[in-house]
This record gives structure tokens, C-alpha cells and sequence, in this order.
């Protein structure tokens, strides 16, 4: 099947489970947590999990599937085509009625992104990006923000983990260094959508440590095809592994940005 038509499907999906996204925001679900209290779960993730991982299913049956709220997910798929399904990224937004989520899907091939698309159910902004056809935003191309080229007049985007043991590796970034040197500092609390805001130059670099696979698999693809750069936190090739820390820029802070963190230095 051609990539564009697969493209289509994964965007069909993100759309409906969106439209479940968007009915739900601010009304009544049930949520419970995870890891720790602060890692919440509500039943809209799994039911926007049910539609694209149904659907998914049904159009790819030989794929591997690997979701947030799927339990057994295989971390390491080798060369088989694998979907990375994030159902509701910014949950904790969704649950305070903070209008800033998304859906993430991604295709892989050999542990390569081949397709990306983050739908903001609440904007009706889909992003899309196939490999080598350039980065899309409601089918018109976008580019990063190259026109920014020092921290000083870059828009900074970063989260902050939930469990105590990954606050650790977080503390560790060198925060009055970054803060003095950027334009500003946000956290808005979708590292799906916040990678998209990279790729279209809404904002000018992104990192977070200790995300998961599903959360930076499409958003990554969207800035790499939109003209940007994406690493790990040392400057290292990203590896979509069990546990991801992530740089993504428009490419020309990117060296600024990972010195300024100064991970570099410290031992992972
Ligand atoms: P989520 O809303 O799908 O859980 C916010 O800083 C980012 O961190 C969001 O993309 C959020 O994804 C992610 N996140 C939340 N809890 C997490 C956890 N326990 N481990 C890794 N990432 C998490
Ligand atoms: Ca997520």
C-alpha cells in the first residue's frame, strides 16, 4: 500500500478518536492513575485506543502495535512495521479541561519513521508528514523557524516528568542557564503537540527526558521533515527504545541548545 493511503487511514483515525476527545473535554469520565498518582488515566485514553488500534488492526493486520495504554507493548520490533499510538497525549491537560491534547500516530519501517500525524482535536489542526514529502499542517507545507538562529531569541518548550526517579535526570539540566540565555521558557504539557509547534515555528526548540515512544514517534518525523533536527539529550541518533530524552529544534540553535543542557557531561 502506498504511503500516502496509509497516511490517509492513520488520519481518518485521529480524527475520530479526536471527535471523541473533543465531545469529552471538560464533561464527565472516570480517571485513575498509573505509575504514581500523578500519572492519570482516564477512560477516554482507552477509548480513543479502542478506535485507532481497531482500526489499525483491521487495515494492518501483520503490524506491530505499540500504544500507551496497551499492555505487553514490544519496545524492540527489529524490522517489522511498527505503529506508535499515543490516544490522548496531555492527559493530565484533558483531565483539568486544559484545552491543549492530541492524537499521536506514527508508522515505523526497520526502526525508521516513515509517517507522522498529530491531530489537536480542539483546534482541528492536523499535522501531518510522510518521509521525504516535507511536513503538512491541514495539507498546506510548514517549515520550522530557522529565521532564529541564537537561544536569545528562541521560544523554549520542555515537561516535566511525573515519577520521582525520572525528576532526577531533569533536575539535571543546567534550568538558570537556559533561562537566562532563551527568549522564554514554556511547558504546555503535550510533548505530541509541542513537537508539532517545532515543526510549523510556533515554537524554536523542545526536550524532555524520560518520555515514551508513543509521545515524540509522529512529533519527530513532523520536524525532521519540516526542516528541523531531532536528537537525544547527548546529541546521539533518537532511538524510539522503552524510554526516550529528546532535543528537537529548528536545527539552527540545536549545538546552543544541547550545550546549554550540558547533558553532555552527565551519566546517564
Ligand atoms: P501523556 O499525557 O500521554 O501521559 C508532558 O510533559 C508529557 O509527558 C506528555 O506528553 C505526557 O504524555 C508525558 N507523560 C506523562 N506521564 C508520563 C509518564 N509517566 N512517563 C512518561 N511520559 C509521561
Ligand atoms: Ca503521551
Amino acid at each position: 500500500m502506498a504511503k500516502e493511503e496509509m497516511l490517509r487511514i492513520a488520519e481518518e483515525l485521529a480524527r475520530s478518536a479526536g471527535s471523541l476527545i473533543r465531545k469529552k473535554l471538560g464533561g464527565c469520565f472516570t480517571t485513575g492513575y498509573k505509575s504514581c498518582p500523578a500519572d492519570l488515566v482516564t477512560e477516554v485514553d482507552k477509548q480513543s485506543q479502542a478506535i485507532i488500534l481497531d482500526g489499525l488492526q483491521k487495515h494492518f493486520p501483520s503490524h506491530c502495535l505499540v500504544a500507551e495504554e496497551k499492555e505487553n507493548s514490544v519496545f524492540s520490533p527489529g524490522d517489522r512495521a511498527t505503529w506508535y499510538v499515543d490516544p490522548l497525549d496531555g492527559t493530565t491537560n484533558f483531565v483539568f479541561g486544559l484545552p491543549f491534547c492530541a492524537v499521536s500516530i506514527a508508522l515505523t519501517e526497520n526502526e525508521s519513521a516513515v509517517l507522522g500525524v498529530v491531530y489537536d482535536p480542539l483546534r482541528d489542526e492536523m499535522f501531518t508528514a510522510v518521509r521525504g514529502s516535507g511536513t503538512m499542517l491541514n495539507g498546506s507545507p510548514v517549515k520550522v523557524d530557522r529565521s532564529r538562529n541564537t537561544l536569545e531569541q528562541s521560544l523554549l518548550v520542555t515537561g516535566f516528568p511525573v515519577n520521582p526517579k525520572n525528576k532526577e535526570l531533569m533536575a539535571a539540566a543546567r534550568m538558570k542557564d537556559v533561562i537566562f540565555k532563551s527568549l522564554n521558557l514554556r511547558a504546555l504539557g503535550s510533548a505530541a503537540l509541542e513537537l508539532a509547534y517545532v515543526a510549523c515555528g510556533r515554537l524554536t526548540g523542545f526536550w524532555e527526558v524520560t518520555l515514551r515512544p508513543w509521545d515524540v514517534a509522529a512529533g519527530a518525523i513532523l520536524v525532521k521533515e519540516s526542516g528541523g533536527e531531532v536528537s537525544g539529550i547527548m546529541g546521539e541518533p533518537l532511538k524510539l527504545s522503552e524510554y526516550v530524552s529528546i532535543v528537537a529544534s529548528n536545527g539552527a540553535i540545536h549545538r546552543d541548545l544541547l550545550d546549554t543542557l550540558g547533558y553532555k557531561n552527565f551519566p546517564l
